[in-house]
């Protein structure tokens, strides 16, 4: 079988976040976090779970590094807990936070893997929540703060830092749906969310420059490929606007400093304006050095007059096949998405920073788990992934969600993406067959045809 090789410095890695797997939600002084909050509070989460425990890896973090070791990952993709560095927020550091998020850099710079840390995947300190929030604009520079004191204890040790690891999701479904923390339902809210959050990630990219590291530092955006049902104008306009909410609503700021003419004046038209501050634009179109890009599945849309604002229903296919979330698996929506950046967006440089899938893993009688259809989800996908970069799109990475089973929000322990399986009586660790396949696919730095 003949193969495809992926280029000599390409980043194989995995990824996972604090609340996900961390567990030790009291420990050694941490505050409170909306995810906290939102997880105790009765009905927001299925079966009830929450992250008290996770993966326990802030114990077994040793362990989790000897894993990844033996999977060959160049680099590992983590958050940072903001109310474990600072428990209210902003003001007191705790060292304790800092001590962990040391032992855990150190560990993997002993086993050769490069840390790239995301600074926010949605834990906020649930003092800043009790002030407003990302509504707030005073989060920006709490956030900032924040920042520069990762970066004046890591900027040395870590070379990749992700500022936010998808606003979209962050302000829509944490405060437009309700879906997740912090649970409000209020669109006008979310865009301003949106907004501010925009503002914090360039704010924290300045200081991250002003401080002199050599590092590299960008955005993650979960993005996806948005299809017309069939050709008629009307399924074209309602794709086109969702692929303004879903995607452009964020690239377009970042990479053209503006919002997509059209949704824009919808939203106005329905929410008025938003608080937009002299300046504000420019600040967002602030360089940085990479987009880290978070593919799942594409969005196939036609006209509906009775759905919603935006007119546009989302449809399955009986074509496709589709994972434990019921997200179609659609592996040219990648290479499609890849092109697009590259070609009508930016030229620098692109990460994946998350792709996989859920499935309903079990171990097998023999202790194995033969999760053969994430297997199959990855390699399309890496094929997709190589195509683009033959095709000239400069993707310098890949990291695999998630390393380990771990709380995916709203559906807590019930859906399983990890490459590693974690019984969550014990907390025991299987490698499954997608894991030791993606070994081979680190140790080839290539896939099979
Ligand atoms: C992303 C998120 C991850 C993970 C994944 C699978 O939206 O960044 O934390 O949950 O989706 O749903």
């Amino acid at each position: 079988m003949s193969k495809l090789y992926f280029p000599e410095d390409f980043v194989w890695g995995a990824a996972t976040a604090s609340y996900q797997i961390e567990g030790a939600y009291q420990k050694d002084g941490k505050g409170e976090s909306i995810w906290d909050k939102f997880s105790h509070t009765s009905g927001k989460v299925l079966n009830g779970d929450t992250g008290d425990i996770a993966c326990d890896h802030y114990h077994r973090y040793k362990e989790d590094v000897q894993l990844m070791k033996k999977l060959g990952l160049n680099s590992y993709r983590f958050s940072t807990s903001w109310p474990r560095i600072l428990p209210q927020g902003t003001g007191k550091v705790n060292q304790k936070g800092l001590d962990f998020y040391k032992r855990l850099v150190d560990e993997l710079l002993e086993a050769g893997i490069e840390p790239a840390i995301t600074l926010y995947h949605w834990d906020l300190p649930q003092a800043l929540q009790d002030k407003g929030g990302w509504g707030n604009r005073d989060t920006i520079n709490y956030f900032v703060e924040y920042s520069q004191i990762m970066f004046e204890h890591f900027g040395n040790l870590v070379s990749r830092w992700i500022t936010h690891n998808e606003p979209w999701v962050v302000a829509f479904l944490g405060n437009s749906t309700g879906e997740h923390a912090p649970g409000f339902k209020d669109h006008k809210l979310a865009l301003q969310v949106a907004h501010n959050l925009l503002v914090s990630h360039c704010l924290a990219a300045r200081g991250f420059r002003e401080l002199g590291l050599e590092g590299e530092i960008g955005i993650t955006l979960n993005l996806n490929s948005v299809y017309p049902l069939t050709d008629s104008k009307e399924d074209q306009q309602a794709a086109e606007l969702v692929n303004d909410y879903n995607n452009d609503w964020f690239l377009d700021p970042l990479f053209k400093g503006k919002y997509p003419d059209k949704l824009a004046q919808i939203y106005r038209e329905e929410y008025g304006e938003l608080d937009i501050k002299a300046g504000d634009m420019e600040i967002i179109q602030e360089p940085t050095d990479f987009l880290g890009i978070n593919y799942y599945s594409r969005a196939l849309v036609k006209h509906n007059s009775e759905a919603g604002l935006l007119q546009a229903e989302y449809m399955r296919t009986e074509e496709s096949g589709y994972t434990a979330m019921d997200w179609e698996i659609y592996p040219k929506g990648l290479y499609d998405l890849l092109m697009n950046l590259y070609q009508n967006h930016t030229k620098l440089d692109l990460y994946i920073t998350e792709n996989g899938a859920a499935f309903d893993d079990q171990v097998a009688a023999d202790g194995k788990v033969y999760d053969q259809r994430r297997k199959d989800y990855l390699k399309a996908h890496f094929i997709k992934a190589h195509q683009a970069i033959e095709a000239g799109v400069p993707l310098k990475g890949y990291y695999v969600w998630s390393l380990m089973d771990n709380f995916e929000w709203a559906f807590g322990y019930d859906r399983r993406f990890g490459i590693i399986h974690v019984n969550y009586d014990t907390c025991e660790r299987t490698l499954k067959e997608s894991a030791h396949w993606y070994k081979e696919v680190i140790t080839n730095n290539g896939v099979d045809k």
